[in-house]
This record gives structure tokens, C-alpha cells and sequence, in this order.
């Protein structure tokens, strides 16, 4: 079975994005067909990026990179849940994402994104940044509104139709993860 993280994108204290990432969770759990994990980047504890070079040159020299480097590594795949800010995804979530390079190639993603409208356009950004990557991100995503998803804007009470988006986007996230994980055994990865 492959690995899937479940990333929560947000670092803020009292974040909405905890909730949402367990609700994902424990849909995926469900399923029998992949490991799941929640990976909240808070654990990492991340500094704005300080190694000297950048990742694409495969040397991490700072203990939090090593260990953020080996967590990232262990998946074949990804569920990036996202918040969205002032249009796009949030900046630890960005700021994570560049510390790696190499772990993250040929691997699939899929997307959970929230706010005003579903963060729709924190997807779009993070789809940019995952074809960079080399990243196979997903058609389907989840998109939960501040509105009717939440209470208060706080208290998630996700609308019963997301079941249905989770289930296909995780659907497609682990056909992808799959086959890319055949692809990393046979090739050498593309640089
Ligand atoms: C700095 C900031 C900027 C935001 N900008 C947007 C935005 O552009 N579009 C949107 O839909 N929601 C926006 N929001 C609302 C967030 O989507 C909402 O607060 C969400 O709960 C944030 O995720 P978090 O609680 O997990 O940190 C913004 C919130 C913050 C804190």
C-alpha cells in the first residue's frame, strides 16, 4: 500500500485547518487501501528557510531540514490542506514546501482548501508550485466554505456532499501515487 501524508497547512494558534485535516483523516482511514498520516507542520517547527543552498542542490546542512527532508521522503503521495490567504495558500505552507526539492519529485498530490471561496485560489497557486516540483497533482479537490462548511467561521461542520469530493479526490490521488511509485523504482528521478 502506499503512503499518503495529510498535511495541514496551517501553523496559526487556533487554525481551522487541525479540524479540517482530521476530518480528512478519518474519512481516509476508511478506506483500507493506503496508510494515511497527519503531518502538522507545527511538529517541524520550521524557521523561515536558512540553509545556505538551495534544495534543488540535494545538501540540507540544518537539523529541522533533515528531519522535515526525511518525513516529506517517506510518501508516495500527498493531501495538502490548505487555507487561503489573501489568495493564495498560506506562507508556512509555502515556506515548507521550498526547504525540499528532490523528495518531493514524482510523487501525486490532491487538495483540501477553505475560506470564502472553498480557497480555491490557494489551490490554483499550489498547483503552480507543484508542477515545479514535479508533483502530479490531481482534477479533484475539496473545497469547504467559511460560510456553510463552518460555524461562526470557526467550528467545522462540513456539509455531508464533501464525503463524496474526499472520497474521489483521494480516489485519484492514490491511482497516481501508485503508478508513480512503479516509475521511482524503475527510473532514476528526473532532475
Ligand atoms: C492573513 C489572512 C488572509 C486571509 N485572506 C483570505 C483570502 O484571501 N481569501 C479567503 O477566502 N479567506 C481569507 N482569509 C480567511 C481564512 O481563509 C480563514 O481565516 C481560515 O480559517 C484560515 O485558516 P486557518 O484558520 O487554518 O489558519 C484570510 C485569513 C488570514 C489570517
Amino acid at each position: 500500500m502506499i503512503k499518503v501524508a495529510i498535511i495541514i497547512g496551517s501553523t496559526r494558534p487556533g487554525r481551522n485547518g487541525e479540524a479540517v485535516a482530521r476530518w480528512v483523516r478519518d474519512l481516509a482511514i476508511k478506506r483500507g487501501d493506503a496508510e494515511f498520516e497527519l503531518v502538522d507542520l507545527k511538529d517541524f517547527d520550521l524557521p523561515l528557510l536558512d540553509e545556505v543552498l538551495p534544495a534543488s542542490m540535494g545538501r540540507y546542512d540544518l537539523p529541522h531540514t533533515r528531519a522535515w527532508a526525511a518525513k516529506i521522503a517517506s510518501f508516495d503521495a500527498y493531501v495538502f490542506v490548505t487555507p487561503e490567504y489573501n489568495h493564495s495558500t498560506s506562507g508556512a505552507l509555502k515556506n515548507a514546501i521550498d526547504f525540499l526539492y528532490g523528495e518531493w519529485h514524482n510523487k501525486a498530490a490532491g487538495f483540501v482548501g477553505y475560506g470564502v471561496n472553498g480557497g480555491a485560489r490557494a489551490v490554483e497557486h499550489l498547483r503552480l508550485i507543484m508542477g515545479e516540483l514535479q508533483v502530479a497533482d490531481v482534477r479533484a479537490q475539496v473545497g469547504l466554505s467559511l460560510f456553510s462548511d463552518f460555524e461562526n467561521f470557526s467550528v467545522f461542520e462540513p456539509a455531508a456532499h464533501h464525503e463524496d469530493a474526499v472520497g474521489t479526490m483521494l480516489d485519484q490521488v492514490i491511482a497516481w501515487g501508485g503508478a508513480l511509485r512503479t516509475l521511482r523504482e524503475r527510473q532514476a528521478p528526473v532532475e
